[in-house]
């Protein structure tokens, strides 16, 4: 495969970051000289794969080689040893925080759990059996209505973080027409979430898997949902705006609603035995199996890698241990006979499973999760902000005569 040329050699407009230039021509299939690459990038980046749309500190991924870090940290460290609070600590410092720093952070995100009571009212108001995320959607947008109007940017990216947690456990609660948990100073953010979705205070296993589950969630550079955020601050719109964009595009079954597919369709294989006729039948009719595949990762994704080495400890009952089998001989057979690797949501729904988390309230946890990576890159984007806007390639008619509606013979179809 031709490498391309060096970038400073080839072109005098393009500046890129080392990285950023080997990890595009390490890809190889956009030509041999960066007049190519940019070329292709700039005419035929179907959803802007690839395309370099902005500089971050705060996420590095290595598609090729599967590797995340978070400010420099790799991901499995920081599952292996890290926590909620220190992770969102480091998103938002760009560095660990020492054990004074990290006792305070802990103390100013515990005492903003609590929501506002006209917030309760509204998240109430809601039909029980609506869409938890569209509840969710409500929720943020709502509290930038009730916040603090005197916050600073981070005592609202501190509310966001910490209320997202109450909000998805009262509209649990609100679904089932149960009362509503009040939050717990006391506890950790990832236990006192699982005490307000079950009203028990959960087990130390349960409490570090819910740790696991938030870090792994906690950022991942440009995806969908957190270019959307920072397309709203970019516009110098208020924090609340942009979180509420992002938990809107988080919902959509290619970003955040694919682990709540994949129990289902754990579900409906029913035994391991037939994961084999299941899934060739998917593949003939060109249906995507959800949990597999992604933009970025061209091997597997690290985050299920992390989830996949703790499930063989986490999994205890007979139900589980049947759908960690169906799991992974649909993975066997998707890397068989379509290269196609693991995403974080293949295992991630066992393990939500595991905790106590119904299915429906999947992708708002995921939303809990992401939240401190959102905020992290508003943060980072009204630190040096330039408006988001590209431009469009366009491929509509040249210029047109315009025709009086009266001389107008037919519609003649259109768009
Ligand atoms: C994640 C995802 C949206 C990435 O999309 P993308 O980068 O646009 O990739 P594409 O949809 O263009 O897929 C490229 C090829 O792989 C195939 N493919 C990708 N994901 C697949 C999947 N999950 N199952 C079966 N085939 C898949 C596509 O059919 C396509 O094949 P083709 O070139 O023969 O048409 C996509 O892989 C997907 O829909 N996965 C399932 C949903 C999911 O798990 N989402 C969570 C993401 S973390």
């Amino acid at each position: 495969m031709p490498m391309p040329k060096n970038p400073d050699a080839d072109s005098t407009t393009v500046k890129l970051s080392r990285e950023t230039y080997s990890k595009l021509a390490a890809l190889g299939k956009y030509g041999d000289t960066m007049d190519q690459i940019i070329q292709h990038l700039t005419t035929q980046a179907r959803g802007l794969e690839d395309v370099v749309a902005g500089k971050s500190s705060i996420t590095y991924i290595d598609g090729r080689e599967g590797r995340l870090l978070y400010c420099g940290y790799d991901i499995a460290d920081l599952a292996a040893h890290s926590n909620y609070e220190e992770t969102t600590f480091l998103l938002w410092n760009g560095r660990l925080p020492t054990s004074g720093e990290l006792n305070s952070f802990r103390q100013e995100l515990a005492a903003k759990r609590a929501i506002p009571r006209d917030l309760i009212s509204v998240l109430t108001t809601l039909p029980q059996n609506c869409d938890a995320m569209d509840a969710l959607r409500v929720g943020v947008a709502a509290l930038g209505i009730f916040d603090d109007p005197m916050y600073t940017q981070l005592e609202r990216a501190t509310s966001i973080a910490s209320k997202t947690g109450t909000m998805v456990a009262a509209i649990h609660r609100h679904k089932h027409g149960q009362a509503i948990v009040p939050p717990r100073e006391d506890l950790s953010f990832a236990s006192n979430f699982l005490y307000m979705v079950t009203g028990k205070v959960p087990s130390e296993g349960d409490e570090d898997l819910m740790n696991v589950l938030l870090i792994l969630h906690a950022d991942h550079e440009f995806n969908a949902s957190t270019f959307t955020a920072r397309v709203i601050a970019s516009t110098l719109s208020d924090v609340y705006s942009a979180i509420t964009g992002a938990v809107g595009a988080l919902k959509g079954p290619l970003h955040g609603g694919a682990n709540e597919k994949v129990v289902e369709m754990t579900l409906e294989i029913g035994t391991p035995d037939r994961v084999d006729p299941y899934i060739r039948e998917k593949l003939a009719n060109k249906v995507k199996i959800n949990g597999f595949g992604h933009r970025v990762y061209k091997t597997m994704d690290p985050r299920a890698k992390i989830l996949k080495d703790m499930a063989g400890r986490f999994v205890r009952t007979e139900k589980e241990k049947q759908s960690l089998e169906i799991i992974e001989r649909t993975e066997a057979i998707l890397l068989r006979e379509k290269n196609l690797h693991p995403n974080l949501d293949l295992y991630s729904g066992l393990a939500l499973n595991h905790i106590g988390v119904p299915a429906y309230l999947f992708t708002p946890v995921f939303a809990i999760g992401r939240a401190p990576g959102w905020l992290a890159h508003v943060l980072e984007q009204f630190a040096d902000n330039r408006i988001i806007r590209p431009i469009a390639d366009y491929a509509g008619p040249p210029l047109t005569q315009y025709v009086p509606i009266e001389k107008r013979a037919s519609s003649g179809g259109g768009r």
